[in-house]
């Protein structure tokens, strides 16, 4: 039984869902950089704006990570077979640190048989575990301490047997080989084991003494996954199968936060895709509505640094907003997801930063997305280079998702070698 027993803290009563009582709130400019100086152009943004808005991002919400470390990879197994044939299954053991107490990713990797050359791939964190992903019984469990909760009737935080495949729907293997793509997961834990307690896990532990984990900005728990979302990178820049300039990182809620931050600190990633990312992901924070930061940084302490929680029902005092954040991809595509139902992560606020957000773009000459809130209608995708869509039901990713997802990683060529767009 694991050590730790720990389950989030119940959604709090405290909470504004009504449209008509949203207070009215101004956004801080993303293209004022701090000393008041307007950023007018792309090489101004670069130069000025984006390494201070990272900085700003890193000292107050998520906390500052250390430099990329070399990583080594094993290949633990390879199954040509997998999928009735349609994807070679392959685990990796990508290892971050040095000797005793270095973290071993588990990376789980689908490429599509009988691609023309290095395949496009969409990488991203599971919450309980990569057997969870797929029902496949040849794949490991996960190992060490997993989220227990009523939906996942997960006993004592010990991955089950009985949990194969419990996550299939937010992982659509074969519909993404079916198109070409590979897909590639990790287990959240391997990274940095989701709970508030001291661990000797993680690549937080494994580099423990590159940061001060007492201050203020040291890392939380979404720059550590968004760490090691950039050390699988390095993963599979080694797989030949796979094209590393062609992946788009994607999360769904906690992981979306953590795929938008990835893909803001490396522009590696090509396509930066987050679904019902909501609070610290992209929900607009000023925007009094669903969750705010007073919740998140309540019930998930160690998701950010220690600064954010200064920011509890003080919103207005943050020198940006998230629009800014989905500024950082700039020019890169980046792809926003959410559901109706899902007020607790305010579609309505993550589309108000798609819009804010677009003005960067404009800057590179690309335009974001440019749509009114009240036009939005269901299952209908909009947007340019920032794109977006609400579909029906509540708060989840499913292949109705990635149907859209796929039609805008192809729209921006991130798509198999020689397919047309
Ligand atoms: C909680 C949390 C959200 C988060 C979500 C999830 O609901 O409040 O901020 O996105 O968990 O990760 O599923």
């Amino acid at each position: 039984m694991s050590t730790v027993r720990w389950v989030s803290p119940p959604r709090p009563a405290d909470v504004d869902y009504d449209e008509a009582r949203v207070p009215p709130f101004e956004l801080p400019d993303v293209l004022v950089a701090s000393d008041g100086t307007r950023i007018a152009s792309a090489e101004a943004w670069r130069a000025r704006r984006r390494p201070e808005l990272l900085e700003l991002f890193s000292r107050e919400v998520y906390g500052r990570t250390p430099p990329p470390v070399p990583v080594r990879v094993a290949v633990a197994s390879v199954d040509e077979q997998a999928c009735f044939g349609l994807v070679t299954r392959r685990e990796l053991d990508v290892t971050v640190g040095e000797g005793d107490g270095s973290a071993v990713l588990r990376v789980l990797v689908f490429v599509p048989r009988g691609a023309r050359g290095p395949v496009p791939a969409f990488l991203g964190i599971n919450l309980l575990g990569n057997h969870t992903v797929h029902p496949d019984p040849k794949i490991r469990l996960a190992t060490g301490w997993v989220p227990q909760s009523p939906e996942t009737g997960i006993p004592d935080h010990e991955p089950t047997e009985a949990s194969r495949g419990m996550h299939a729907r937010r992982w659509p293997v074969e519909l993404l080989a079916a198109a070409g793509y590979a897909l590639v997961t990790v287990y959240a834990g391997d990274i940095d084991p989701d709970h508030p307690y001291a661990r000797e896990r993680g690549v937080r532990y494994a580099l423990r003494d590159a940061l001060d984990l007492d201050a203020g900005d040291a890392w939380g728990a979404i720059s550590a996954w968004a760490y090691g979302l950039s050390r699988v990178l390095d993963a599979l820049e080694q797989l030949p199968e796979i094209d590393a300039a062609r992946v788009a990182v994607i999360g769904h809620s906690r992981f979306g936060k953590a795929a938008l931050w990835a893909a803001a600190r490396d522009e590696r990633f090509a396509l930066a895709v987050a679904s019902g990312s909501g609070c610290a992901g992209a929900k607009l924070s000023r925007r009094r509505f669903g969750e705010r930061v007073a919740h998140i940084t309540t019930r998930f302490p160690h998701w950010f640094c220690k600064n954010f929680h200064a920011y509890a029902d003080r919103e207005d005092a943050l020198p940006f907003d998230q629009h800014a954040l989905l500024a950082l991809l700039a020019p890169r595509p980046v792809y926003i997801a959410s559901a109706e139902q899902d007020l607790w992560a305010d579609p309505k606020g993550e589309l108000l930063a798609c819009l804010a957000a677009s003005p960067v773009y404009a800057l590179f000459g690309r335009s974001g997305i440019d749509v009114s809130p009240e036009a939005i209608r269901l299952n209908v995708s909009y947007g340019d280079h920032i794109g977006y869509h609400r579909r029906p039901g509540g708060h989840d990713i499913l292949a109705a998702d990635f149907w859209h997802v796929l039609a805008f990683a192809r729209r921006h060529a991130i798509q198999e070698s020689g397919a047309s767009h």
